[in-house]
C-alpha cells in the first residue's frame, strides 16, 4: 500500500483514476449531450503540464489505473504528447495500466503510437452498426470513419472492448447481433444502462432498457455463464458459450455496484467528482495553480476522500423528473 494511499470513510481504496483531458466531442449522442452544448473557454481547461503534475499527485497517492476520457479525448490537440509522457510511469511501474474511452473517430491517426505509448487495451464506445440509427443517435455521419478506426486499432494490437448503452426501441434489437460481430472480430462487448446525467432533449424513461430484460432474452438463445474475471472497472463479465467472447454488464440501476468502488473522476478543469451520481466536488486547479501546489493538492485530495459518497442516487422512474444529476457524462467521461 503507497504511503498515504487515498481512502474514503467507508475503507474503500481508490487507485483509479478516470482523467477526464477535453468536454469536447465530435460526436452528440442524444443519450449524452443536448444538441446545443456550451463548451468550456480553453483558459478554464488545464494545460497539458497542469494534467501531468494533477495525474503525478494522484500516482504518488496509490492510483495504478489512469483512464484518459473526454469529451472525445483524441480531440484534443497534443493528446499524444500527454500519453507518452504518463506511458514513461508504465515503464517504472509507478503505474500499472493507462487506458483510454474513445468513440473511435480519430483512432486511424491514433492507434499505432497509443500502442507505442504503452496503451494495450481501449474501449470504445459504440451503440449501433446501422448507418442509419447511428446518424440519429449520434447526430452525425460517421459510422465508416469508427469502423475503420477499429481496423486500425486491432491491427496496431490494441485489445478493444466496445462499450453499447442498451437503448429501449433504439438499438434494443441489434444488441444480439452486435455482441455477435464483436465476438466474431476477437472484441469483447459491454452493455451499460443509460444513467439520468444532464438535461437532453428525450426522457430518460424512453431510453431506460433494464439490462435484467435483455440478459432474460438473451438467454432464450445463448448460454451465459458468469466469469470471476475482473479489470477494475464496474462490469461484470459472462461467457457467451456459442460465441466463445465476453459479455460485460455495467448494471447501475437493477444492481448497484458502489461498495467495489475504485474509482473518482477529475474533469478537464481540475474538478474531482468523487461519485459519476452525485454532484459534489473538489476544485483540485486553485490548488494546482496557487503556492505551495504540492502540499494544497493533497489536501484537496484529503477533503475529497472525506466527501466520497457511500453510493449514486440514480432514479429512472418518473417521466418529466429532472436529471438525477444537472451535469453531462460528457464533464467527466462516463
Ligand atoms: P475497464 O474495467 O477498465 O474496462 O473500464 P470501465 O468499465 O471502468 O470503463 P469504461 O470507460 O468502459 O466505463 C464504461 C461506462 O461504465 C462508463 O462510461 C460509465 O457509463 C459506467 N461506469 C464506469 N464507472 C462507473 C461508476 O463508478 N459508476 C457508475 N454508475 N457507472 C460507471
Ligand atoms: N448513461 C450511460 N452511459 C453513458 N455514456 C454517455 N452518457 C451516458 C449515459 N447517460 C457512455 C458512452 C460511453 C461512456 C463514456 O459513457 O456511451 O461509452
Ligand atoms: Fe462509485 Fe459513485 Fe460509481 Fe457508485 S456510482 S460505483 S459510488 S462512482
Amino acid at each position: 500500500m503507497a504511503l498515504n494511499s487515498l481512502h474514503d470513510r467507508f475503507g474503500r481504496e481508490i487507485t483509479y483514476l478516470r482523467l477526464s483531458v477535453t468536454d469536447r466531442c465530435d460526436l452528440r449522442c442524444t443519450y449524452c449531450m443536448a444538441e446545443d452544448m456550451t463548451f468550456l473557454p480553453k483558459r478554464d481547461v488545464l494545460s497539458l503540464e497542469e494534467l501531468e503534475q494533477l495525474a503525478s499527485a494522484f500516482i504518488d497517492r496509490g492510483v495504478k489505473k489512469i483512464r484518459i476520457s473526454g469529451g472525445e479525448p483524441l480531440v484534443r490537440r497534443d493528446i499524444m504528447t500527454f500519453m507518452g509522457r504518463l506511458g514513461k510511469r508504465l515503464e517504472n511501474g509507478d503505474l500499472e495500466e493507462l487506458v483510454l474511452t474513445t468513440n473511435a473517430t480519430q483512432l486511424h491517426r491514433y492507434a499505432r503510437e497509443l500502442r507505442s505509448v504503452g496503451v494495450k487495451r481501449i474501449n470504445v464506445s459504440l451503440d449501433t452498426l446501422n448507418d442509419q440509427t447511428f446518424e440519429k443517435l449520434t447526430r452525425r455521419n460517421a459510422l465508416s470513419k469508427v469502423l475503420t478506426g477499429l481496423d486500425a486499432a486491432q491491427e496496431a494490437g490494441l485489445s478493444v472492448k466496445i462499450n453499447t448503452v442498451a437503448l429501449k426501441g433504439v438499438n434494443e434489437n441489434e444488441i444480439p447481433s452486435m455482441i455477435k460481430w464483436a465476438h466474431g472480430r476477437g472484441m469483447d462487448l459491454t452493455l451499460i444502462e443509460v444513467m439520468p446525467l444532464g438535461e437532453v432533449e428525450e426522457d430518460r424513461v424512453d431510453q431506460y432498457l433494464p439490462l435484467t430484460a435483455v440478459r432474460d432474452a438473451l438467454e432464450e438463445q445463448w448460454t451465459l455463464t458468469p466469469l470471476d474475471l475482473r479489470t477494475g472497472g464496474p462490469a461484470r463479465y459472462l461467457r457467451i458459450e456459442e460465441t466463445g467472447g465476453v459479455l460485460g454488464v455495467i448494471t447501475p440501476l437493477t444492481n448497484n455496484f458502489c461498495a467495489g468502488c475504485n474509482r473518482v473522476r477529475v474533469t478537464c478543469t481540475g474538478q474531482i467528482y468523487m461519485c459519476l451520481g452525485q454532484s459534489d466536488c473538489v476544485d483540485l486547479r486553485s490548488a494546482l495553480r496557487g503556492e505551495n501546489s504540492q502540499q494544497a493538492l493533497n489536501d484537496a485530495l484529503d477533503r475529497a476522500m472525506i466527501a466520497k459518497p457511500e453510493r449514486h442516487d440514480f432514479d429512472i422512474s418518473e417521466r418529466n423528473a429532472a436529471p438525477s444529476v444537472s451535469r453531462h457524462m460528457s464533464m467527466t467521461g462516463g
